[in-house]
């Protein structure tokens, strides 16, 4: 039987801890961060996102604008908006939610982030800076993946990783993430020739696809660590379900995460870590 690492749980705790650090930075600084959220359009699980970072950001302290936009707004009028928000000394953070309708590039519109204001850790210059060793801003998913691994007690060093997944979100980082902790890393993908032979040579296991219970329970290995990034609708029952079959490979596995409850409240966890990073290097940069 596999222990069931819950983010949830975990992610409570670190924003406690988040929440009374925040409480000291009125006196300190003489405000709290500031993280502007936009959101382009109404798909749903994009809404109940942004709702999850801003009720985050509530119990965290950490001031949260949501700005809504319609699906029709032009990339000229979101990428005009993207640099108010740069300009503007009072905002620490920005996040512009993904996917964005297909006649906005989302390429240019993380580009026009700023780089001290990119709490998402998806601007081309934090990218580079985490594949060169140097201080940058880590994506949120990959960041709170290596934190449940470390929380449930796993050893990375040493250790044979396998990421089914090469997305700039979460595969690619995540990859990089377990090298710097010393794993060997295998990056595959859902085309990967003969995956459950290469999945089975796995001690640590991440998939992050976007396939329904793609993962059964002949690709893992006895005692592997598996890690779940996967939210998809499951196609019988509709209900949230992850990439991992979870009924079959629990058994197998040593740790394993729920979906929901696993991966996802760790996101927005770091996300709060990310904006309060960014808040503190301005602080810092400014010498106040
Ligand atoms: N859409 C799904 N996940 C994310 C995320 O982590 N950041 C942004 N900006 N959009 C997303």
């Amino acid at each position: 039987m596999a222990k069931i690492i819950s983010g949830k749980e975990l992610s409570a705790k670190l924003k406690e801890e988040m929440a009374a650090q925040v409480a000291g930075f009125p006196e300190k600084y003489g405000r709290v961060p500031h993280l502007v959220v936009i959101l382009v359009g109404d798909n749903p699980a994009s809404v109940s996102y942004v709702t999850g970072k801003a009720k985050a950001s509530e119990t965290v302290g950490i001031r949260n604008t949501t700005i809504r936009k319609p699906e029709t707004i032009s990339e000229a009028e979101l990428l005009e908006l993207i640099s108010e928000l740069n300009s503007d000394d009072t905002v620490d953070g920005i996040l512009v939610q993904l996917p964005l309708p297909r006649h906005i590039s989302e390429a240019k519109v993380i580009e026009t982030i700023a780089k001290e204001k990119d709490v998402d850790g998806f601007h081309p210059l934090n990218v580079a800076a985490l594949w060169q060793r140097q201080p940058c801003t880590v994506a949120c998913t990959p960041k709170g993946i290596i934190k449940m691994l470390k929380e449930a007690g796993i050893e990375i060093s040493g250790k044979r990783a396998v990421v089914i997944g090469r997305s700039n979100i979460v595969g690619l980082p995540v990859a990089k993430l377990l090298l710097d902790e010393n794993a060997t890393v295998t990056i595959a993908h859902s085309r990967t020739a003969n995956l459950a032979e290469v999945t089975r040579q796995a001690e640590i296991l991440v998939v992050a696809i976007g396939r329904p219970r793609f993962v059964t329970a002949d690709m893992v290995s006895e005692g592997a660590a598996v890690i779940d990034v996967g939210v998809n609708r499951d196609p019988e029952t509709g209900k949230l379900c992850g990439d991992v079959d979870f009924a079959e490979v629990e058994p197998k596995a040593s740790v394993i995460t729920p979906v929901p409850g696993g991966v996802g409240p760790m996101t927005i966890c770091c996300l709060m870590e990310n904006t309060i990073q960014c808040f503190l290097s301005k602080k810092l940069s400014k010498g106040e």
